[in-house]
């Protein structure tokens, strides 16, 4: 499977208001950390979530976290 793009190394640190988001999985989208439908033709999908109340998340970038949508701090060990 095709390794998604690092859109950046670090988080997006932003609040959400509650509701569903969807958050890309392709690193294309040039509406990081949410998906803009560049992922068309590809394997990849968007990961829909959604908040339950309004919060400050950390939304990764680096489209490497176990933890997905959220950092988890892989970023730091990437190349
Ligand atoms: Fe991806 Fe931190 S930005 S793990």
């Amino acid at each position: 499977m095709d390794q998604p793009k690092i859109a950046a190394k670090r988080p997006a640190v932003m609040e959400l208001k509650a509701g569903k988001y969807a958050y890309c999985t392709c690193g294309q989208s040039e509406n990081q950390p949410f998906c803009d439908g560049r992922h068309a033709g590809s394997a990849f999908r968007p990961q829909v979530f959604e908040m339950a109340e309004d919060k400050t998340v950390a939304v990764c970038q680096c489209k490497h976290s176990k933890g997905a949508p959220f950092c988890d701090g892989t970023h730091a060990g990437l190349d």
